[in-house]
């Protein structure tokens, strides 16, 4: 959730601002582009050596830098924030937030910001109840400010009450869970197959394709990042996911992916078929490793059903389906022929004639048709890239 996101962590003086370094080194850890912002009474309580260093990037506490003789453009910083954490918030910031301060580079980078702000505070426990600090934060909450509440513990003064900043860990997952909700395919199932399927001669061999996954496993992360909760179907392929939240189940043949598939097919909102499945297998398996003979050898074939026309058959209502389509020639008229035939959403055209976009490649160049023919040309691009223009069209469409 946080991989590259430009996160602004705003420091204020209070002893929790120990805390400040597991939560940079968590963020940090997370994938996030952290940049602090310290407070001159924060810097009191922990260096900003510490949290520059954990950071990978200067920590600011001042307009102007007399050092660098540089000046610290809250405009710029507020802009370049994707979100903004203020922890430890301390009743001081948040009483300056609240009624529109800014006397300090800290509360300048806040009003400047269109982004997100989350606020952890701490203070002791008569401070945080007190109706100012109270009304502060109601009018803080009012202006779309996010409150991470403060924890019930023993406080600095001695005394136990509300008033102890959330732990670091809590924060990183309160903000994860946050931006979670926001994600446009949160509460949708998705189902991917990928990659190619093999198909037994005997124990030793099958007949295969030079399939690599990698259309289905982009597929995969890119709707998972969206929010969804994602199964994915492999055939054989060297590839590894990387978001650990999508459920990988791996096959073999096409009948075990079709068995797969129609498993998890019935609740599934979207599904998006990639895999080159094989069209036919060997009529006869055998059980022993078969033995060269004559100089010439016969393989009877037959039919592997397919599994993308079996689900289109049984799709209903709201359900989206997206198929892919390889084509030589007569690309368009092919293509549309499969999406009429099997049912589908729209989709995907590959061809052979486009240089680097096809089998093993980082790159695809694809056209997408829809059931209405509106048909849209993509450049050649990365196949993350590409997944993200497919489920685009997929959001388009729910
Ligand atoms: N597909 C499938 N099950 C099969 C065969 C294909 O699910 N047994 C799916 C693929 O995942 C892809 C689409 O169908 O989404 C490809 O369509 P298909 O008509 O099978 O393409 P080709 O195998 O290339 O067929 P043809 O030889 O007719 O061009």
């Amino acid at each position: 959730m946080l991989t590259n996101k430009n996160i602004l962590l705003g420091v204020c003086g209070s002893i929790a601002s120990y805390k400040s370094a597991t939560l940079t080194r968590l963020l940090v850890k997370a994938g996030a582009n952290v940049r602090i912002v310290m407070t001159r009474d924060a810097c009191n309580f922990i260096t900003p050596l510490t949290l520059s260093t954990l950071s990978k990037n200067p920590v600011l506490t001042e307009y102007f830098d007399p050092q660098t003789g540089s000046w610290n453009n809250h405009v710029e910083l507020g802009l370049w924030s994707d979100l903004m954490v203020i922890a430890p918030a301390s009743a001081n910031t948040l009483a300056k937030f609240a009624n529109g301060l800014c006397d300090n580079l800290l509360s300048a980078v806040y009003l400047s910001a269109r982004c997100q702000v989350y606020f952890a505070p701490a203070m002791d426990l008569d401070m945080w109840k007190h109706p100012a600090t109270q009304k502060n934060i109601n009018s803080l909450i009012s202006y779309g400010n996010i409150l991470i509440n403060p924890v019930h513990g023993e406080l600095a003064s001695g005394l136990k009450g509300e008033g102890r900043m959330a732990e670091p860990e809590d924060i990183v997952s309160f903000i994860e869970n946050e931006l979670k909700k926001k994600l446009p395919l949160r509460g949708k199932k998705a189902l991917v197959t990928a990659g190619p399927t093999y198909e037994a001669i005997d124990p030793v061999r099958f007949i295969g394709n030079h399939s690599s996954g990698k259309m289905g496993f982009a597929l995969a992360e890119e709707l998972s990042a969206l929010g969804a909760e994602v199964t994915l179907i492999s055939g054989p392929t060297s590839l590894s996911l990387k978001n650990q939240a999508i459920v990988r189940i791996d096959v073999n043949s096409a009948e075990e992916m079709l068995n797969a598939a129609l498993s998890h097919f019935p609740d599934s909102d979207i599904s998006i078929l990639s895999a080159a499945v094989a069209d036919y297998k060997p009529r006869d398996v055998s059980t022993v490793k078969i033995k060269k003979k004559s100089d010439e050898f016969e393989l009877a074939l037959i039919r592997t059903k397919d599994i993308l026309a079996t689900l289109g058959s049984k799709k209903k209502q709201g359900q989206i389906l997206v198929g892919f389509a390889l084509e030589t020639n007569d690309e368009e008229a092919n293509a549309i022929g499969k999406l009429q035939r099997k049912n589908l959403d729209f989709i995907v055209l590959n061809s052979m004639n486009d240089q680097g976009a096809t089998f093993r490649n980082d790159n695809n160049k694809i056209t997408i048709i829809d059931r209405d023919l509106n048909k849209q040309a993509f450049d050649l691009k990365p196949k993350d890239q590409v997944a993200a223009d497919i489920c685009k069209k997929v959001l388009d469409l729910l």
